[in-house]
C-alpha cells in the first residue's frame, strides 16, 4: 500500500481549523486529535467540532482518541461518520466488543498503544482491526522527540499481519519527520501522522510531499 500522509491538526490554529484543513487538501487524511485531560494531561476537543470537522473536510477523518472510557465514547464518534476512529488498548475493557462496534458504524476500527504497553497480547486479535497506531511518542504533546526504540512493535505487528493474512495499516504517531519517516517505514509503518512536521513548515505543502517522498524511499 503506498504510503499515508495524515498531518495533525494538533499544530494547526484551532481558530481557523477548515482554513487549516483545507491547506493540507493534498495530504491523504486529517488526523484529529480527542484529549480528555484524564487519559492525557491535556484537552482539545470533542464530538460537536469533530462533527462540524467532518462536513468541511475535503478530505477523510482520522480521528485519534486520547480519552478514558473509550467503550461509552468511541461508537459516537464513528456515528458521525469518520473514516477511522483509533481507541486506545490502555482505556478500553473490550477491545474486540469495541472494534466490532466501530466496524458495524462503518468507520475503520484501529487500536492505539502507548510506548509501554507491549504489543504481544494484541498479536491473536489483529485480524478484528483495520489499523494499529504505534505511537512515538508519550501521548499529549505535539513536537516532542521520535523514540526509535519502538521500531520492533513495527516489525512485531508487520510480521503478524503476514501470519494472519491480513491488510493492517500500521500508523506511527509522534515526532515524525523527514528525518524519522524513513526509520519508520522500513520498520513496517505505512500510515504517518506528522503535526508539527507539516504545520510548522513555511510551505505545508511541500512538506506533505517531501514526507511522501521519503517514505516511500523506505517503504516494503
Ligand atoms: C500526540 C498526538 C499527535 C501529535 C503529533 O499525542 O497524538 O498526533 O499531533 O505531533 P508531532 O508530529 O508534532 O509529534
Ligand atoms: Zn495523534
Amino acid at each position: 500500500m503506498p504510503a499515508l500522509i495524515n498531518p495533525s491538526i494538533l499544530s494547526a490554529d484551532f481558530a481557523n481549523l477548515e482554513r487549516d484543513i483545507r491547506a493540507i487538501s493534498d495530504a491523504d487524511w486529517v488526523h484529529v486529535d480527542v484529549m480528555d485531560n484524564h487519559f492525557v494531561p491535556n484537552l482539545t476537543l470533542g464530538l460537536p467540532v469533530v462533527d462540524r470537522l467532518r462536513q468541511v473536510s475535503p478530505i477523510p477523518l482520522d480521528v485519534h482518541l486520547m480519552i478514558e472510557d473509550a467503550d461509552r465514547w468511541a461508537p459516537g464518534y464513528a456515528e458521525l461518520g469518520v473514516s477511522s476512529v483509533t481507541f486506545h488498548a490502555e482505556a478500553t475493557r473490550d477491545p474486540v466488543g469495541l472494534a466490532r462496534r466501530i466496524r458495524e458504524i462503518g468507520s475503520r476500527a484501529s487500536i492505539g498503544l502507548k510506548p509501554g504497553t507491549a504489543v504481544e497480547p494484541y498479536l491473536e486479535l489483529l485480524p478484528e482491526f483495520d489499523q494499529v497506531l504505534v505511537m512515538t511518542v508519550e501521548p499529549g504533546f505535539g513536537g516532542q522527540s521520535f523514540m526509535p526504540d519502538m521500531m520492533p512493535k513495527l516489525r512485531t505487528l508487520r510480521a503478524a499481519a503476514e501470519r494472519h493474512g491480513i491488510e493492517l495499516w500500521l500508523q506511527v504517531d509522534g515526532g515524525i519527520a523527514l528525518d524519522t519517516i524513513g526509520v519508520a517505514a522500513e520498520a513496517g509503518a505505512d500510515t504517518f501522522v506528522a503535526g508539527s512536521a507539516v504545520y510548522g513548515a513555511a510551505d505545508v505543502e511541500s512538506a506533505i510531499a517531501e514526507l511522501r517522498a521519503a517514505a516511500a524511499v523506505h517503504a516494503h
